[in-house]
């Protein structure tokens, strides 16, 4: 039996991947900074931004799948330097296959967490750790959770013409799943949903399908990484492996929308 870690075991792609790997007979370690108190898999402590835990998280492990990460955190201490310890440990431990979860574009947008995501990749290539690095499109899950917030205003702000790719979490945690095995496979072929689209076409789907009528406004993003978005440096049409369309998702998320409330011509430009 695989004895497998995933770190972000709480996460949108953590919680996908538990249940996966767990269907496919691993023996599943998940870490958190604050693991839930029951579970289907054995739970550790682990902080990437002090070390806390992180050497008997990994212990005696055969692949560890590395999905922890702090966006909105200090991405620099977490998912550069935690990286780090994370490999060392890995090292220590006699790990076969560390697997990274990354991001599509990275190398073309200069967004800081991007930045900080590409040097984590980079370790993970320099070090001595057998390794499998994927690189994915924006998660579904990830675009609700943004459309969300901004759903709360009376009016939607919002840079209309960045491209995306939303691609289901579900899709690539099956990727990992595949590839979590003793048998490190280097760098993947990036993984994208089946549709590239712009952000003014997502969030006029969302609001079909939560039934809203709030005014969707273009707001101007000036500067090098929101023209890199616009550009699509971020999707990989190429790779539109995903078979699970933005407009599907949200159907399966919140039902079908009013019926009658799409209408293309409304999208903003
Ligand atoms: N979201 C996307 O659309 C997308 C697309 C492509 C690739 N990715 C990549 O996929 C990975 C997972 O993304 P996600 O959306 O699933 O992330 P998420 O939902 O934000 O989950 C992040 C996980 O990181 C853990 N974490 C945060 N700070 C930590 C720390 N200091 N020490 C240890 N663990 C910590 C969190 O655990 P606790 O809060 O429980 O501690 C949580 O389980 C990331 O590497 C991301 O770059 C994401």
């Amino acid at each position: 039996m695989t004895r497998t870690v995933v770190t972000g075991g709480t996460g949108r792609l953590g919680g996908a991947l538990r249940p996966r790997l767990l269907d496919a007979g691993h023996e599943v370690r998940a870490t958190s900074t604050s693991p839930p108190a029951d579970g289907d898999v054995e739970w550790v402590t682990i902080d990437l931004r002090d070390g806390t835990g992180i050497a008997d998280a990994v212990a005696d492990a055969d692949v560890v799948v590395h999905t922890a990460s702090a966006p909105q955190g200090d991405s620099e201490a977490v998912d550069v330097e935690g990286t780090k310890r994370l490999l060392d440990a890995a090292d220590d431990a006699g790990v076969s296959n560390f697997l990274y979860i990354s991001i599509v574009g990275i190398d073309e947008i200069p967004f800081s967490y991007y930045e900080h995501k590409l040097a984590a990749e980079r370790a993970i290539e320099s070090s001595p750790v057998p390794s499998t690095i994927l690189r994915a499109t924006q998660f579904h899950s990830f675009v609700d959770g943004v459309l969300g917030t901004v759903s709360r205003l009376p009016v939607w702000p919002l840079p209309t013409k960045i491209r995306i790719q939303p691609v289901s979490v579900g899709e690539v945690a099956d990727i990992l799943v595949e590839h979590a095995t003793p048998e490190p496979a280097g760098r993947l072929p990036d993984v994208g949903g089946p549709e590239v689209k712009t952000v003014g076409e997502l969030a006029t789907s969302y609001r079909r399908a939560r039934g809203k009528r709030r005014p969707i406004v273009r707001l101007p993003i000036p500067g090098s990484v929101a023209g890199a978005f616009r550009a699509g440096k971020a999707t990989c049409p190429d790779r539109a492996v995903g078979t699970v369309t933005w407009d599907a998702w949200l159907d399966e998320q919140y039902g079908p929308g009013e019926s009658g409330a799409t209408n293309p011509s409304a999208t903003p430009s």
